[in-house]
């Protein structure tokens, strides 16, 4: 067998093995159905943190929907300035160079053929409709539903009424034309806030129906990291998988960056089974790693709010604000000046507090993998 590392930590990239999803995947399944039976089509946006898994779900998503006999599309969002660039871009995408010879709307402000002088140019949201509704027309004798999916679609909230457009388009879409358009769209896990944020809550959250993205379970984890070792001659032993699984969390790019470090160590030594000395120093490439893309980025400048996450970092036990206080006077930091940075710490989402439990309100580092990036940060090549 040759020995090619199976996993892959890049974002978008299609996991060696996709794991869990089901009730997502279920999901999606039912609002095909649905829709290919001429029912109600529903548009869904899935939400999650960085790196959550929310590409590779819509890649799975287009399988789903050619395994139904459904077209489709993924797109990636890029940087937009406002709704008339975004008509275009989809338009671009959405139509291929030889359906715009048949398809007349495209052909009227230059996206594709001749500029026609005697047509009146066209608003984009109208060139956008006439472009998707004919597009419709087309393709309809060969497929029930059409999937559009836009990857990244957060680029779109600071573009001047794109996100608006894309909603009002589609509703006319459906509603003026009958034609069988489905939105699939992907934010970070804000994006229905940040709707409010740019004042246009109401109408966009009810015209998404969220599909959040968590985690993956203990098992779901376990079956990401053994999955892809079945193809190859390399074995992690039961305490390095037992380690991976609770170090990451569950959270898919930390499990493909672990073990694919863990997986190039073990090879470059010329050994058949990852043990714990091979995870340990995998482990810190692979914060080196992090570090690098991300961490660093996000650890904080001010001093008194590193102080509180090494403080957190080297305690076994989620702490209340009293007990980080008292860690704080060891430290020189006076009682009274924790509050506010360890408010900041929360609003950054660097800090949470336990919500159940015994040790409820305590305050702890937002995950496993950060807490080890402060705690051994001094030490590593990067920093
Ligand atoms: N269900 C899964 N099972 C196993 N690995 C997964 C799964 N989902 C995603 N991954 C892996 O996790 C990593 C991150 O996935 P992905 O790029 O899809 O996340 P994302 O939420 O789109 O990230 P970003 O916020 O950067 O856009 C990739 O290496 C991918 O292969
Ligand atoms: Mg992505």
């Amino acid at each position: 067998m040759r020995n090619i590392n199976p996993y892959i930590p890049q974002t978008g990239s299609i996991p060696p093995y996709f794991s869990g999803r089901n009730n997502e995947l279920k999901l999606f399944e039912t609002r095909i159905q649905t829709a290919k039976e001429g029912g109600n089509i529903g548009h869904l946006a899935i939400i999650g943190g960085w790196g959550i898994g929310k590409t590779s779900l819509l890649k799975e998503l287009k399988t789903i929907a050619a395994e139904n006999k459904c077209e489709s599309k993924l797109v990636v969002c890029p940087e937009i300035k406002d709704s008339n660039e975004f008509s275009e871009f989809i338009i671009g995408k959405v139509i291929s160079p030889t359906e715009r010879i048949k398809i007349k709307s495209v052909n009227i402000m230059g996206s594709g053929g001749e500029i026609d002088r005697e047509v009146p140019h066209k608003h984009p949201q109208v060139r956008l409709v006439d472009a998707l509704s004919e597009k419709w027309n087309n393709i309809k004798e060969e497929t029930k539903l059409y999937a559009l999916m836009v990857d990244d679609i957060d680029k779109l909230l600071s573009a001047e009424n794109a996100l608006t457009t894309l909603r009002s388009t589609f509703i006319e879409l459906s509603m003026e034309y009958e034609c069988r358009y489905m939105l699939i769209v992907t934010g970070a896990e804000d994006l229905f806030d940040r709707f409010a944020e740019y004042g246009m809550t109401e109408p966009l959250t009810r015209f998404f129906e969220p599909i959040i993205l968590r985690r993956l379970n203990k098992e779901e984890t376990r079956a990401a990291i053994l999955k892809p070792l079945e193809k190859t001659s390399i074995e992690f032993e039961n305490e390095v998988v037992d380690k991976i699984v609770n170090i990451s969390e569950g959270h898919p790019y930390y499990i493909q960056l672990l073990c694919h470090r863990i997986y190039e160590r073990t090879v470059d030594k010329a050994i058949d089974k990852a043990d714990m000395r091979v995870y340990e120093d995998s482990f810190e490439d692979a914060i080196n790693d992090i570090s690098v893309t991300r961490f660093n980025k996000i650890y904080p400048k001010s001093e008194i709010e590193k102080t509180i996450l090494e403080i957190l970092s080297v305690s076994d036990e989620p702490l209340s604000h009293a007990e980080i206080a008292v860690e704080g006077l060891k430290r020189n930091i006076k009682s009274s000046s924790i509050g506010k940075p360890l408010r900041r710490l929360l609003d950054k989402k660097l800090v949470k507090q336990m919500e159940i439990g015994d040790k409820k309100g305590k305050y702890k580092i937002f995950d496993n993998f950060f807490n080890e990036y402060v705690r051994l940060k001094d030490q590593l090549q990067t920093f």
